[in-house]
């Protein structure tokens, strides 16, 4: 192995040239070169597709962008009043940016032995808001976490971009890491879960627990849950805190997605481009790299999946940068919310995918997180060896990690 030595220019601005000695080894600047990503601008579409596709992902955006009304079946209680409204950082498609609407509130409880998503109190999704924001003589307000629930947890809303190439990986590609043996003691296992609309159980791979298998699935239960508009397969309007909607305040139309708006949310997810890494990725960055996979953190954070083949010729055997096993963990007491959704127990949670983490402005399934250290140092559970090694890491040794991290 031979051993070059670089001298990087640091602090621009300062016009300091700091004499920053790197050392490595060719190999493993080979090893570690810039990924085959596929080239795109945020929240475009993804390149290579037909123009129908396009014509479809257009649609698509215009649907997720539009701010509904009481008539379209907004309400009587929601979250937000389109999708980007909550799905907007970097570009439309993207993580929350205003914490006080991208931030939802869930609730859960034990009754009789049993966990329970209390609907009966309004659960499992709190709707903050109410038609009364437009309407004075609305009779309902926006929805409380009750005292009566045992479990609240708040959840910051995800970043959408690649959803498309996450949702092609092949299942059993994500089952094959489960159960192999692992020094840190760390052990994946998969959220199976029922799809109604296609009758199957299947793996789950969106949301901050894999609650949900598939976009179009996905889309249907946010299309409810965050904004109040009913569809074929989430038929029934919320009940404010469980109690009745006043007459007059139902339904506008059974369902109220008459048009398809959760046929074109799923289009446009599955055809949004993938977020690019930051260029240029200098010898910092790829050292970083390098760490990220010595100290373990891709025992979970798996830097590549490749999709299968599909129907749309763009997302059939791509390469999937997302750094996620798509797999539950036990994340330790810190972290546990205590809500179960599907298989996944109150301290489980989907490895966080970390494509696109630097157009983010708060991490972790709360956002408790401002900055990526922060969010490492939250970890527990599975996640604990790999954690201390960052926690000792010399200081250069963890500024190259941070620079890697931001460079997603
Ligand atoms: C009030 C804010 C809000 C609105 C409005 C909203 N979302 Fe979200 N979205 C979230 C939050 C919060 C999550 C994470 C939920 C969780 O896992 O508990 C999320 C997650 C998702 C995910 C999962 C992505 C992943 O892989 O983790 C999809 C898909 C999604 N939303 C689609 C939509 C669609 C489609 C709409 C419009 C019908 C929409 N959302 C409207 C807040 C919002
Ligand atoms: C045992 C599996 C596991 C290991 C090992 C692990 N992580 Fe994570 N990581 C997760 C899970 C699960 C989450 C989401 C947890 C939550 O939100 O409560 C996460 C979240 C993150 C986030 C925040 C992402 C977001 O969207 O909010 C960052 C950054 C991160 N991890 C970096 C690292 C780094 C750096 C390491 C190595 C020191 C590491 N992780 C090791 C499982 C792991």
């Amino acid at each position: 192995m031979r051993i070059v030595s670089l001298r990087i220019a640091a602090m621009a601005g300062t016009g300091l040239l700091l004499p920053l000695t790197v050392l490595f080894s060719r190999a493993q600047i080979v090893g570690n070169g810039p990924p085959r990503q596929i080239t795109t601008v945020l929240g475009q579409a993804l390149p290579g597709l037909t123009d129908a596709q396009v014509l479809s992902f257009r649609a698509g955006l215009r649907s997720f962008s539009t701010t509904e009304t009481r008539d379209e079946g907004l309400g009587p209680i929601f979250n937000g009043t389109s999708c980007a409204e909550c799905h907007k950082a970097g570009a439309i498609g993207g993580a929350g940016i205003d914490v006080t609407i991208a931030r939802v509130t869930r609730i859960g409880g034990v009754r009789s032995g049993r966990y329970t998503d209390l609907p009966e109190l309004g659960g499992p999704v709190m709707q903050a808001r109410s038609l009364r924001e437009f309407d004075t003589f609305c009779p309902v307000s926006g929805e409380t976490a009750p005292r009566e629930a045992d479990y609240v947890s708040h959840r910051i809303t995800t970043p959408l971009f690649g959803a498309g190439l996450i949702e092609a990986i092949p299942a059993a590609d994500i089952l094959a890491r489960i159960g192999r043996p692992d020094p840190d003691g760390v052990n994946g296992t998969a959220n199976v879960v029922f799809n109604p609309e296609t009758g199957l159980s299947e793996v789950g791979r969106f949301g901050w627990k894999a609650q949900h298998s598939s976009l179009h699935l996905f889309a249907g239960d946010a299309y409810l849950n965050e904004m109040g508009v009913t569809s074929k397969s989430f038929p029934n309007d919320n009940l404010p805190q469980g109690r009745p909607i006043p007459i007059g305040w139902g339904p506008s139309a059974f369902p109220e997605d008459a048009d398809g708006d959760v046929d074109a949310f799923a289009s446009y997810m599955r055809l949004l481009a993938p977020p690019n890494r930051r260029l240029p990725l200098v010898p910092l960055v790829l050292t970083g790299e390098r760490l990220f996979a010595a100290i373990r953190c891709s025992a979970c954070h798996t830097p590549r999946m490749q999709t299968g083949p599909n129907d749309v010729a763009a997302l059939s055997g791509q390469p999937v940068d997302l750094f996620s096993d798509l797999l539950l963990h036990k994340m330790g007491r810190e972290l546990a919310d205590g809500i179960q959704q599907g298989q996944a127990k109150g301290d489980q949670f989907r490895t966080a995918p970390l494509w696109g983490l630097s157009r983010r402005n708060f991490l972790m399934h709360d956002g408790r997180a401002l900055t990526i250290q922060d969010a490492v140092r939250a970890h527990g559970g599975e996640a604990s060896a790999a954690r201390e090694r960052f926690l000792r890491l010399r200081q250069p040794d963890q500024d190259a990690l941070m620079a890697f991290l931001a460079s997603l």
